[in-house]
């Protein structure tokens, strides 16, 4: 036992648990995603399985991914940045739903297949349904020579390491990456994005793990934070836009491991019904980064303040008027629309995982949870 021990340490890094030392390797597994694949100087974005396919995709009717849980996030965040930049209509399914619903595939529609472990049950049945009915499937997976990486007829891996913490972390941000990768690959190849915009992109999603690792410094802050609401029993994530998605990642993430109810909702969307459950007991996560309807989102604040709900908002550097409002803040460095998610993502796995340590709770393995859900 003591040698079984001992090796668990080793593999841990020196971090307490495994979700902490994945926390603080997404800078280094971004790099690795991106590695041999984006070269900015050059302009140039390599990925064999999308270059051996480029037709497919340029002619493509329609993109639908599938996934579940967090991988489904990601697969929301891809939706903003394939159509914002690429012009590719796309809709996101949850597998599970996808495969029994008797959805219309054609021939023209392509179905990305986001999966960390390669063999969630749910997400292999989509993917040969829709292989049956004629799509042509890529899948973004975590695992080489997984079941779901073998079923595909072409893919792209994240290049994470392995994720041991059944809460996914660094798999969100480097499926994230691989999709910002095609996102921007298409739409060069398109012409929906000008020569000087996509250039940009590159040079920003070079820099990110730099900013990913400026992000990490604000763990201390968040300590602190998770210290005033670790005994909530509700909390509500709010976002906008490309931060929409990443609301109901911080919400999941606080869920599986903390056992706290929270949800994440498009901070619109408050005023048709759920700020009703604002009061004094109910801390509000609000995702306000300066790029990204800002000033909708400052009204959103404004409203939860006005019913004492207290405030936990992730804004950029430098930020003002939403620092003004919040009772707590953290900030992110400033980067392009499209890559906030890579960024404001970190505070909330930080703030879940302090929250659960401080509720006594097993942060690497969840009551009821199993890291891969290989069943139905
Ligand atoms: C997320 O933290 C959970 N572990 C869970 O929702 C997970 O994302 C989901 O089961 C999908 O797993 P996959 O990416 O391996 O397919």
């Amino acid at each position: 036992l003591e040698l079984q021990l001992n090796l668990e340490e080793i593999e841990k890094g020196g971090y307490d648990h495994f979700m902490l030392k994945e926390i603080y390797e997404q800078p280094r597994a971004i790099k690795d995603t991106y590695r041999g694949r984006l070269l900015a100087d050059q302009g140039i974005i390599r990925m064999a399985g999308i270059d051996q396919n480029l037709e497919k995709f340029l002619n493509a009717n329609r993109i639908i991914i599938v996934a579940c849980g967090t991988s489904w996030h990601a697969g929301l965040v891809a939706e903003y940045i394939f159509e914002d930049l690429a012009r590719i209509p796309v809709e996101v399914e949850y597998a599970s739903e996808f495969r029994y619903r008797n959805p219309v595939i054609t021939e023209n529609d392509i179905l990305i297949a986001i999966s960390q472990s390669g063999e969630t049950a749910d997400t292999l049945a989509a993917i040969k349904m829709a292989k049956e009915r004629g799509a042509f499937v890529f899948g973004v997976c975590n695992v080489v020579g997984s079941s779901i990486a073998r079923e595909t007829d072409a893919g792209a891996y994240t290049h994470a390491g392995p994720e041991i913490g059944v809460a996914s972390t660094k798999a969100f941000t480097t499926q994230i990456t691989v999709l910002t990768l095609i996102a921007l690959k298409l739409a060069k190849e398109k012409g929906t994005i000008e020569e000087s915009k996509y250039h940009e992109y590159l040079v920003e999603l070079e820099g990110i793990p730099a900013k990913v690792e400026r992000t990490l410094k604000t763990n201390p802050l968040i300590e602190e934070i998770a210290e005033v609401y670790k005994d909530s029993s509700n909390c509500l994530y709010l976002g906008r836009g490309y931060n929409f998605p990443v609301a109901l990642e911080g919400a999941l993430k606080l869920k599986e491991i903390s056992y706290i109810h929270a949800e994440g909702y498009p901070a619109a969307e408050m005023k048709h019904g759920p700020i009703a459950l604002i009061d004094e007991e109910m801390p509000v996560v609000v995702i306000a980064t300066r790029k990204g309807h800002y000033e909708k989102v400052v009204s959103n604040v404004q409203e939860i303040k006005s019913r004492s709900g207290k405030i936990i908002a992730v804004v950029t550097e430098g930020d003002q008027q939403v620092t003004d409002l919040a009772d707590h803040v953290v900030e992110v460095p400033e980067t392009s629309e499209t890559l906030t998610p890579l960024l404001t993502t970190i505070p909330l796995q930080l703030l879940s995982y302090h929250i659960a340590l401080m509720r006594g709770c097993n942060v690497d393995q969840p009551r009821n949870l199993a890291k891969s859900v290989t069943v139905e």
